[in-house]
Parts: structure tokens; C-alpha cells; sequence
């Protein structure tokens, strides 16, 4: 088969298509033919060795994807071959097929196409998690979501307001704030400018959000935070923009306020139940149309380049997706 294979963290010219053996089927597992495989800021940094944890070369990036089952172990009894399911995995799904053992999947409802599947769980969860489990957002509540055009942000912005949230997405162009809006967004702001603080008191009546979703860190969250409504919940997501801010401590006392941290990587091992409740969420909102994932571009396999290349720009509008076939 064909796989995108990492063989240096020295730049992104030493990533390529490679014929590597097709992956064989131990006990537990499926094999999926890769019809869509997702491309987030995760990806970027690891396919750079810059990630918190370092994939030992050579290896093939990618942790989300959707497709068609192709084969399954003797002793798997949930998926049969020609099933559309979903998936998640360390890394692997850049290529044209993966084996996952069966609890990394699950069936994608079949008017949902590949690509929509693949950009869905990563990000939905860690927004649904923060948003409900974290923060308790509710009907009403002001929510304002930082860098809200990139993957997690898109997704926070779609979750506020199926949650009765009024959303005001943050984001640096006016093409991502129009983005934003065409996805749910109430009000847009533009946080590169100076003022933006003075314009967020003014859209919210001077109140200030009630919630905070943060995946871009640096100054701006900062700036957030010194506008946030009393009682205002920060939701620490990640750091896009590079530097983790360093808060004062007077000013979470002086705005009863509160830094909640969320970590989509420990929630499935520390919560189960909530993990198990959250994702069902997501798929019945999903196979009822009340959620449609957002597809940002997307880049034939042999293009793969391009969309790391894009995430690396901060260009991106939504997850970028490799598309098979
Ligand atoms: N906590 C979790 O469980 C969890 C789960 C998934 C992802 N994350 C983290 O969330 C962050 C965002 O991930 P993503 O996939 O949404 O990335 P993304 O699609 O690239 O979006 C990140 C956004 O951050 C903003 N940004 C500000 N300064 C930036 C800079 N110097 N470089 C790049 N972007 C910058 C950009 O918006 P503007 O141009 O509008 O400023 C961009 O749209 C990452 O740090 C990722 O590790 C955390």
C-alpha cells in the first residue's frame, strides 16, 4: 500500500509517499481502507519532532480517519468488511490502510461523507467536553472562542451554539471571522487589534463573556482574561500561538473567576463515563443532522504536503483533510 512516511524531523521535504506493506490483522483488530484522514495542528508539530511526545522514526502521521472495513480479526464480531466507520489511532492513518484494534472505531452513520467523519471527533469532543463538563455553559451565557476559525475553534463555536450560547468568535482575518459567522458565530472580533477589549465590552453590554475557549495562548488569552465576566469560566485548550501566558493570580480572585484546564488525551482513561456519555452526544447529533462537522479544505493524498504546509501558515479554515481514491 501506499503510506506518507516520516523519516527525519528536519523539514517537510523529508516527508513522502512511500509502497510499504499492507498492515496484517492481529487478534482484536480491523483493517480500514482510509477513505479520509484528517490533518490538525497535532499533526503538525509531530511531523516536526516538535510535539510534547516524539513518534520514533520512521512513521506514518495521522490519528483520525474515516473509511470502509475491510477486514476483520476471527474474533471481532462488531464491524464486518464494507462497514463505514471512524477512527482514531496514535498515528498510521495516512495511508491506505490502518489496523486498529475495534474499540479505536465506530459506525459512521452512511449519509455522512468520509471527510466529514474523519474532521469530527478530536475536536468535537474536546470542544463538547470543555464547554459541558468543564465549564457547565449555559442557555444564554456569553462564550467567547479564541482562534475560531482553526479546528478546535470551529468546532467550540458549532458546540456553543447548540448549547444556546451566544458566540462571539475571535480570529485575526476577516476572511476566518466570515468563516466563523457562516458556521453559527453571533458576532465576530477581530483580537490583532489594539482595542478589541473596548469592542468586546461594548457587544456584551459590558457583562464580558461568561466563558472563555482558549487553543491559542500567548498575550491574547491575557487580554481575555482581564475581560471576563464575574464567575467567568477560562478554558485553558491549547497554546497555537507558541508561549504559555503566565497569570497574575489577583485577577482569577478579582473576577471570582476560574482557568479550567481540558485535556482530550486523558479524558476516555480518567472519565470514562463522561467520555462514554459525551461521545454519544456527538453521534446522535451527528446521524440526526443537528451537527455537521465542518470540512475545511481538502487535498488529494498526493498533494498530503499542502495541508501541512497550510496548518503550518495558519492559514487554515477548519481541520484540513487528505482525501484516498
Ligand atoms: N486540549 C486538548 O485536548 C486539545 C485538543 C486538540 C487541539 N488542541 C490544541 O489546540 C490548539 C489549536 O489546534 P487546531 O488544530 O485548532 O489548530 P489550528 O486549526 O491551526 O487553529 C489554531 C488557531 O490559532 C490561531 N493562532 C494564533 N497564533 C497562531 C500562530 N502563531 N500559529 C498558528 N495559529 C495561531 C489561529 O487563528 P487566528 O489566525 O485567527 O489567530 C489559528 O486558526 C493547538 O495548540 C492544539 O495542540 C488541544
Amino acid at each position: 500500500m501506499k503510506a506518507v512516511v516520516v523519516e527525519n524531523y528536519d523539514k517537510i521535504d523529508g516527508i513522502s509517499i512511500r509502497e510499504i506493506e499492507t498492515p496484517g490483522l492481529a487478534s482484536g483488530h480491523v483493517r480500514v481502507k482510509v477513505g479520509a484522514a484528517a490533518v490538525g495542528f497535532v499533526d503538525g508539530l509531530k511531523v516536526q519532532g516538535l510535539y510534547q511526545t516524539k513518534d520514533p522514526l520512521p512513521f506514518i502521521p495521522g490519528t483520525e480517519f474515516a473509511g470502509t472495513v475491510d477486514a476483520v480479526a476471527g474474533d471481532v464480531t462488531a464491524f464486518k468488511p464494507g462497514m463505514p466507520v471512524v477512527g482514531m489511532a496514535r498515528s498510521g492513518a495516512l495511508a491506505e490502510y490502518i489496523s486498529v484494534p475495534s474499540a479505536a472505531l465506530k459506525s459512521l452513520p452512511p449519509q455522512i461523507p468520509f471527510e466529514a467523519g474523519a474532521s469530527f471527533q478530536a475536536n468535537y469532543l474536546t470542544g463538547l467536553y470543555a464547554l459541558e463538563a468543564r465549564a457547565s455553559l449555559q442557555p444564554g451565557e456569553i462564550l467567547l472562542v479564541l482562534g475560531a476559525a482553526g479546528g478546535v475553534g470551529i468546532a467550540a463555536v458549532q458546540i456553543g451554539k447548540l448549547m444556546g450560547a451566544r458566540v462571539i468568535a475571535a480570529a485575526s482575518t476577516a476572511e476566518k471571522r466570515d468563516f466563523a459567522a457562516r458556521y453559527g458565530a453571533d458576532h465576530t472580533i477581530d483580537y490583532t487589534k489594539a482595542d478589541w477589549r473596548d469592542t468586546l465590552k461594548e457587544m456584551t453590554g459590558g457583562h464580558g463573556p461568561d466563558v472563555i475557549y482558549d487553543p491559542v495562548g500567548g498575550e491574547v488569552s491575557l487580554q481575555a482574561f482581564r475581560s471576563i465576566a464575574w464567575r467567568g469560566r477560562h478554558l485553558v485548550v491549547g497554546f497555537a500561538a507558541g508561549s504559555i501566558p503566565a497569570l497574575a493570580f489577583n485577577l482569577p480572585l478579582l473576577k471570582g473567576g476560574a482557568l479550567l484546564g481540558v485535556d482530550l488525551a486523558q479524558i476516555q482513561r480518567r472519565e470514562p463515563e463522561t467520555h462514554t456519555r459525551l461521545i454519544a452526544q456527538l453521534f446522535n447529533w451527528l446521524a440526526s443532522g443537528q451537527l455537521q462537522p465542518v470540512v475545511g479544505k481538502v487535498v488529494p493524498f498526493e498533494d498530503f504536503r499542502e495541508a501541512f504546509e497550510t496548518m503550518q501558515s495558519r492559514s487554515a479554515l477548519g481541520k484540513m483533510i487528505v482525501k484516498f481514491g
